[in-house]
């Protein structure tokens, strides 16, 4: 078993560069499947779920080859079977795209339900409903989903919710299918806008992504390209808001910063001073905090992935916040174990009224899913003494070398393996 060990209360100085994107790592390594051809996708984060999604590829006759760390061949041409077995796909909740490039480019796919998070339900009832608008036949047995379609036709689908997953998914099955599909109350996240200029460039025909209606009209066929995929606003936000709590001043290299604008102006409205450039983003603080009212949205709202670290940071503001989480109906788990660090959170129905400053102290704690993690790693760095968050295994699905990125911008922080010394950390 492994851990990482923090020992809080260094202000975090300096500039960290940002990987590429995971949720556009996840939904472009599966739409390489649309491609009878070769594709590179290049800016790729060296995470858990990118060689987990390789593995999976693997299985069904795909060729990855690294060109570099970053940079990934996929060869879709000599695909052997469009059924993944059970066993190649760990707990990925992303798995769920592959139904849909299989769907989209042989009419057939047979995908085992896609692992749920430890924040509520993690429905595909959307997916499913947009598949069969298209014309496929979709059953759901022994824990699998299984896709099939004579033929698939453009059609109108409305989204009752605008999932992001629901909405690359039928990007992702429409693009073969005769005729056009629109997808309306379209999800607007970037890495669909990232998902479908790759598919463009392989020769797709989809208009509006990044908008709340989205046209695809079908194509014969689609070439291989090469693609850089765009950085991550999540991994960039959760180093922002480190070099916050922390009182310190950290710049995120490599960003986009539209993409931050939710995140940038509520650091600004706690007390932060946040500064531009056309590809990094400044955040400074002197550790002190006015308390806000937060509420996730769709974007481009308060993204759901910066909460748990949002909240992290509330917990050091002066007087009462509010976190209302309106995305997913129970992403509050971690709060439980940001609870033995000492904050003062009460959790009541979808939101969290948090009371600061919290003094906190480190202690043993456990990551519950991927920003938990992150959440847990946000307070252990102001926390005084040591803190040992397990279940790192989450963490590294979304976090490429986040103990050597934490450390380069003076964090005390260790990777501590079953059996080693233990880590010996300034007090
Ligand atoms: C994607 O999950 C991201 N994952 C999540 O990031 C992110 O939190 C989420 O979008 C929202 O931005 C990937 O991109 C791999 P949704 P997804 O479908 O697609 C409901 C992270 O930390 N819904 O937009 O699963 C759903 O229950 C992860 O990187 C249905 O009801 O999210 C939720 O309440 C966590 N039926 C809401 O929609 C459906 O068929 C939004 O979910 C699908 C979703």
């Amino acid at each position: 078993m492994e851990y990482i060990a923090i020992s809080g209360n260094n202000p975090l100085k300096g500039s960290v560069e940002i990987s590429g994107a995971k949720n556009s790592a996840v939904a472009i390594i599966p739409a390489a499947l649309l491609v009878g051809g070769i594709c590179v996708i290049e800016n790729l984060p060296v995470i858990e779920d990118v060689s987990n999604y390789i593995t999976v590829l693997e299985s069904i006759g795909v060729k990855c080859r690294y060109i570099n760390p970053h940079a990934l061949e996929i060869d879709a041409r000599n695909i052997h079977t469009t059924s993944i077995a059970p066993d190649n796909l760990k707990n990925m909740r992303a798995s769920y795209y592959l139904i849909g490039a299989l769907l989209g480019r042989f009419r057939s796919a047979a995908v085992p339900m896609p692992g749920g998070c430890n924040f509520g339900a993690r429905p595909i009832d959307l997916h499913v409903k947009g598949f069969e608008q298209l014309g496929a036949a979709v059953v759901q047995e022994h824990g699998a989903v299984r896709a099939e379609a004579e033929s698939l036709v453009g059609t109108q689908i409305y989204l009752d919710v605008a999932s992001v997953g629901a909405t690359i998914n039928i990007m992702m099955a429409a693009i073969y299918a005769e005729g056009t599909t629109i997808i309306e109350n379209a999800a607007k996240e970037p890495h669909i806008v990232d998902c479908a200029n790759f598919l463009n460039r392989c020769g797709a025909n989809i208009k509006g992504a990044g908008t709340g209606v989205i046209r695809i009209t079908g194509v014969q066929k689609l070439k291989g390209c090469t693609y850089a995929i765009i950085p991550d606003q999540i991994e960039a936000g959760t180093y922002m808001i480190a070099g916050a709590i922390t009182g310190g001043s950290v710049t995120v290299r490599n960003v986009i910063p539209k993409h931050m604008e939710a995140l940038s102006a509520k650091l600004s409205e706690v007390g932060c001073t946040v500064t531009a450039g056309d590809d990094w983003l400044k955040v400074t603080s002197n550790g002190k905090f006015n308390s806000c009212s937060l509420m996730t949205l769709y974007y481009p709202g308060f993204p759901t992935d910066l909460q748990p670290q949002m909240t992290a940071l509330l917990t050091q503001a002066e007087g009462v916040s509010t976190v209302t989480e309106a995305v997913f109906d129970n992403r509050f788990q971690y709060v439980d174990h940001l609870m033995r660090l000492g904050v003062d959170i009460k959790i009541e129905g979808r939101t969290a009224i948090v009371r600061g400053p919290s003094h906190l102290t480190g202690t043993d704690v456990v990551a519950t899913d991927l920003r938990a993690g992150a959440a847990l790693i946000m307070a252990a760095l102001v926390s005084k003494g040591v803190t040992r968050i397990s279940n790192v295994h989450y963490i590294d699905r979304g976090y490429e070398k986040i103990e050597e990125k934490l450390r380069s911008l003076g964090a005390n922080i260790r990777r501590v393996h079953e059996g080693d010394a233990p880590a010996l950390m300034e007090a």
